[in-house]
């Protein structure tokens, strides 16, 4: 577990560096009127190098089965439109399934593809033998029905586990696939061995896709869970209670240092483009990241955290569907 010492460039105290350019010590005024200057405290979760674990893991069960079932395993990442975040996610995925030895059976539609050409396209994929996983890259363009998409992928291929048949069995406490995101934060918290039984986990964000079914994984955990979200009323209340902090409401920096309690695991889901001050854009994420490492115990960075960590869920995933269908 290595400490965080603030050493990613491009970061808030590399800029306060460049306007302060003197150690913290030569201060005549203490360093908590400069927040950023403060020594960071928190350990980081890393979920790149977990993520690249589990890719190595993953890859090393292809190689040995592949030549017993007589095939790789598939996946099928459907987009539409020229979303520029959603094309860079869906090279990502590619990128990596290639990396672990899964097959891409992805496609690439143009804005205008029709709600019936989708749904026909779905309906080949799942009848096609080579094809374990189907994922549909949201958001999709507003002409489209992405829920009753969704609804049509076969749930044993649901390699997203939004299908309401594997969100049910989430609910139930059954085995299925598990929604990427929050198996990716579960999975993360399980590998530095945070204890979540009897814990007071917050949640913020209440999307399907997110803050829903990371309630669930959480409470299957034994955690007191509360969910909130951007109308609850007093929710710097709400999140100092926390001892587990999962911040996933999509907006940059909505949680401050002030809404964190002291030594809590503080867990950033959000990865949101923004434009700093010098004009240039960068990756942020829900959380304010620098003055929070001064109070958490533990916390996630953007880049380098959850988003990697989505990516080897939906690679294993899709390895889990391909070792159900062919009885491995
Ligand atoms: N868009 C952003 N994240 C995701 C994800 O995890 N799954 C899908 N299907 N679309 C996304």
């Amino acid at each position: 577990m290595r400490k965080w010492r603030n050493k990613r460039p491009g970061t808030d105290k590399d800029e306060n560096k460049k306007l302060f350019p003197v150690p913290c010590s030569l201060f005549p005024v203490p360093c908590s009127l400069f927040p950023s200057l403060m020594k960071q405290t928190a350990k980081i979760l890393d979920g790149k190098a977990l993520a690249d674990k589990i890719q190595q893991e993953l890859s090393e069960t292809i190689t040995k089965l592949q030549g017993k079932i007589g095939r790789s395993p598939g996946l099928a990442v459907l987009m539409v439109g020229d979303n520029p975040a959603s094309a860079a996610y869906v090279r990502n995925k590619e990128k990596s399934c290639a990396k672990v030895g899964i097959i891409s059976f992805g496609k690439h539609f143009p804005t205008q593809t029709s709600q019936t050409e989708l749904e026909a396209v779905i309906a080949e994929l799942n009848e096609d033998e080579r094809v374990d996983g189907i994922l549909v890259q949201l958001p999709l363009p507003n002409h489209l029905d992405a829920v009753s998409l969704l609804h049509q992928i076969a749930p044993d291929k649901d390699a997203d586990g939004l299908h309401p048949v594997n969100l049910g069995r989430l609910v139930r406490g059954e085995t299925g696939l598990r929604s990427c995101t929050p198996a990716g934060v579960m999975r993360l918290l399980a590998e530095y061995k945070i204890p979540l039984q009897g814990k007071k986990a917050v949640v913020v964000g209440r999307s399907i896709l997110v803050g829903k079914p990371m309630a669930l994984m959480l409470l299957e955990a034994n955690a007191t869970v509360t969910i909130a979200h951007s109308k609850s009323q007093d929710l710097s209340a709400i999140t100092q209670d926390a001892d587990i902090l999962i911040a996933a409401a999509g907006i940059p920096g909505m949680i401050t240092a002030d809404m964190v309690k002291p030594g809590a695991v503080v867990v950033d889901v959000g990865i949101n483009r923004v434009t700093d001050s010098y004009g240039k854009s960068r990756l942020v994420g829900d959380i304010q990241f620098e003055a929070i490492a001064n109070v958490a115990e533990y916390i996630t960075p953007v880049p380098g955290g959850i988003g990697p960590m989505t990516v080897a869920m939906l690679l294993q995933n899709t390895v889990s569907s391909y070792l159900q269908t062919t009885g491995n």
